[in-house]
């Protein structure tokens, strides 16, 4: 079978003549985006009246949002990092000495490492080891008791591409008081994300989702909302405007979600190219980017194993994403002789991630694959 791109390659800066399969990484930037900075240009310096657009450019781009992960726009805040989006559960929540956090030991820095400093006040991180690579479903909800305050994952595997059911566990959850905390940066734009089985759901915006650095879309449920303490205050997130004048009272009521989150100002240049990409993959929908993704992955983990690799990525469809994930010793190494043969792929600790996006074709994985024989 063939697959062809859904976007063209043409619509991408910087991709004539190269092979990008890195989104995982670091997603290209379509050219039309130079509208957008112009409109925020304008905007921003046409005074009251430019950031009232702004604002209200910033608002359809929540209710993309909504609408790609299937909740209401008013339950996401545009947090700066999905690694700041983890923290408003541990830094907003009330813990107590004898709480527990479960996540796994395959798990990306930002989602095992949030819960550091919780060590001190008696909070146990339970590290779920993987098996062979895979993280079970069942082990995770074995590990969870009555303890257990958070369930902290991705749906996506960074270093594997595994995809997590979150349904399963969510499910598994039901009834209990563990807020399920999902990181979607590796799925969101990607493969389909259900956010509201999820207490909280975020994502970066420079990979999948294709935006960039400094706006992370954050859902947070309506019980994880009554658990959180927001943990910065401004004015944005407290009703002092216009409920207060000029002269300030010793106490000042808190807004609820989105808001509740977003203490000053996004960064609302970084909304708008949100707002933007968002548009070209709804326009394309998640269902048909998710079937495409996963028949690339196939593609790419089929020749990995015709040239004896070891591919680390899950072999059922279920559980695949955009990521094709194999081991290799100096995966820096392999990664750089394969980008000077203008073949983008990214590779850390152990094993090289092959990404394909909306944009790639089966042209793009062969290519790949003919320059990685040629290298080892
Ligand atoms: C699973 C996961 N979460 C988060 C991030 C980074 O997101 P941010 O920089 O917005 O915290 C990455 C980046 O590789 C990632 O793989």
């Amino acid at each position: 079978m063939t697959v062809e791109s859904l976007i063209p390659h043409g619509d991408f800066v910087g991709l004539e003549g190269v092979t990008h399969l890195c989104t995982g990484g670091e997603a290209p930037w379509f050219k039309d985006q130079v509208e957008t900075y112009a409109e925020f240009a304008r905007c921003k310096s046409g005074g009251d009246r430019g950031r009232r657009l702004i604002y209200e450019t910033g608002e359809r781009c929540r209710e993309r949002m909504g609408a790609l992960w299937g909740v209401p726009a008013e339950r996401i805040a545009f947090m700066p990092s999905a690694a700041e989006g983890m923290a408003c559960l541990a830094r907003g929540l009330c813990w107590q000495p004898g709480d527990n956090v479960v996540t796994t030991n395959l798990e990306f820095p930002s989602v095992a490492y949030n819960w550091r400093n919780l060590r001190e006040e008696g909070v146990e991180v339970r590290l779920v080891p993987h098996s062979d690579w895979l993280v079970r479903e069942e082990d995770l909800l074995a590990t969870v008791d009555e303890r257990t305050r958070v369930l902290a994952i991705s749906q996506v595997s960074f270093y594997t591409g595994q995809n997590l059911n979150i349904t399963e566990l969510a499910a598994g959850l039901a009834g209990t008081d563990t807020l399920l905390a999902v990181d979607a940066t590796h799925a969101a734009g990607a493969v389909q994300v259900h956010a509201a089985k999820a207490d909280l759901c975020v994502s970066s915006s420079y990979k999948w989702l294709l935006a960039t650095h400094g706006v992370a879309p954050c859902y947070v449920s309506d019980r994880a909302e009554a658990l959180l303490r927001p943990t910065a205050f401004g004015w944005r997130n407290l009703a002092v405007w216009p409920a207060q004048g000029a002269e300030r009272a010793p106490d000042a009521e808190e807004k609820p979600m989105p808001e509740r989150l977003e203490p000053g100002n996004p960064s609302m240049v970084s909304v708008l190219y949100l707002d933007y990409a968002l548009e070209r993959i709804l326009q394309i929908g998640i269902e048909r980017i998710e079937a495409h993704n996963l028949d690339l992955s196939e593609q790419v983990n089929a020749g990995l194993e015709g040239l004896q690799q070891k591919v680390i990525s899950p072999k059922v469809r279920e559980r695949r994403s955009g990521n094709t994930c194999f081991a290799v010793d100096d995966a820096h190494v392999l990664c750089e002789a394969l980008a000077d043969r203008e073949v983008l792929v990214w590779g850390e600790h152990g094993r090289v991630r092959v990404s394909g996006h909306l944009y790639n074709n089966s042209a793009d994985v062969e290519r790949f694959l003919s320059v990685l024989q040629e290298l080892i």
